[in-house]
């Protein structure tokens, strides 16, 4: 309750700020400097992110910075000013029954970046076999099964899908691969492919979040941290603790350490449903605002949001300092439990992805 009214309370400041921010860009065109701190806070909290991974019982990536982007409604007229296009990483496209039941088509694909795809809706086999096909075209895999629940919905029309592919370039390069043993319950061990490298990294063994954190360096300033529960069931307790004020914090605190990391390569998306999220989760306008600007009833309109990241270990390999490496103390990282990660923007502090992996080979 207490982080529905501060979702409530953020999305007022948004809603203000977002004025203002149309009107200073309408001012000042070209002086728009993107995310700011206020953003993120609210990308969390408007899609209470630690319910949400807590409560997943299996693997799980959302992201939360894309999915407030998405929930900005189009406008219901041909105004095209005022609109931050950095705010959404990866690609969108915008599946419909007909172009003729949209009010403005091209307002719409210039929105939201994309064309408009004609499809079936009632042939839900080749709806689906629509979006595998756009999905392996962009990141060469399919994300929906053909007996897929997600489009149980009767009278769905207009399907709005956005795909994060996170494709960055690590700036270290894991130099082993190994079979490793996972605790993935109490009572279950698997073994599984992981890869290991000793570097010197940005680490941090937190109290409040009863985990270690270790920072991997991707190119373009992207940053993965990887949250490991002391614990070996610790993964829900430690998510219980997550906060985006409170990760910033624990950045600030990590410190460069060399560190043996062990980590199982993984690669996994997950696809939210922005309707059944928000409506469960705050008293959005999603419900009312989107039907004036697509002309269709909003019950019939539906936006999913993807990420998919992957993650093996490959890299630049750095130049070692070996003035550095000639001590020989190292702090250990096994990744062999279940554990959390996100991936962050430096320069914005924007949250690409988060997620929880509960069995990295699922
Ligand atoms: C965390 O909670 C989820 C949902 O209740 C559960 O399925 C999962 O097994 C839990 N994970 C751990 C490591 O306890
Ligand atoms: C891991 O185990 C598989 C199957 O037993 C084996 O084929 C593979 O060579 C092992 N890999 C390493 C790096 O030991």
């Amino acid at each position: 309750m207490e982080a529905l009214k501060i979702a409530y309370k953020l999305e007022r400041q948004f809603l203000v700020k977002f004025l203002f921010v149309l009107g200073a860009t309408a001012l000042a065109y070209g002086q728009d400097d993107g995310f700011a701190q206020d953003d993120n806070v609210y990308s969390w909290y408007i899609l209470d992110v630690t319910r949400i991974l807590q409560n997943a019982e299996s693997n799980i990536i959302v992201s939360p910075s894309n999915i407030r982007a998405l929930l900005k409604t189009p406008p219901s007229m041909n105004l095209r000013f005022g609109f931050d296009e950095k705010t959404m990483l990866g690609q969108n496209v915008i599946f419909a029954e007909s172009n003729m039941i949209l009010n403005n088509p091209d307002t719409l694909e210039w929105f939201y970046d994309c064309k408009i795809q004609e499809t079936s809706f009632t042939d839900k086999k080749k709806l689906i076999t629509s979006i595998n096909d756009w999905s392996e075209n962009i990141a060469d895999q399919t994300i929906l099964k053909s007996s897929e629940m997600i489009l149980k919905e009767e009278n769905l029309q207009v399907l709005i899908l956005n795909m994060l592919n996170f494709k960055e370039t690590l700036q270290i390069n894991f130099k082993y691969t190994l079979n490793a043993t996972f605790h993935e319950r109490p009572d279950s061990t698997i073994v599984l492919p992981a890869v290991e490298t000793t570097e010197y990294l940005k680490y941090l063994d937190s109290q409040i979040l009863d985990a270690k954190i270790l920072e991997l360096p991707y190119s373009n300033g992207y940053f993965m941290y990887i949250i490991l529960p002391h614990t070996k069931q610790g993964v829900n307790e430690t998510i219980n603790n997550l906060g985006y004020e409170q990760l910033t914090r624990i950045e600030w605190m990590m410190k460069e350490r060399r560190v043996n990391v062990v980590m199982p390569t993984f690669k996994y998306h997950f696809i939210t449903d922005m309707r059944e999220h928000i409506q469960k989760n705050s008293a959005h306008r999603f419900d009312v605002d989107f039907e004036p600007a697509f002309g269709v009833e909003t019950k019939k309109i539906n936006i999913f949001q993807t990420t998919l990241v992957q993650f093996d270990g490959s890299g630049r390999a750095r130049v070692e300092d070996y003035e550095k490496v000639r001590t020989t103390k190292y702090e250990r990282f096994h990744v062999d439990r279940p554990f959390a990660f996100y991936i962050k923007e430096k320069s914005t502090g924007r949250i690409v992805c988060i997620g929880k992996v509960l069995n990295p080979v699922q």
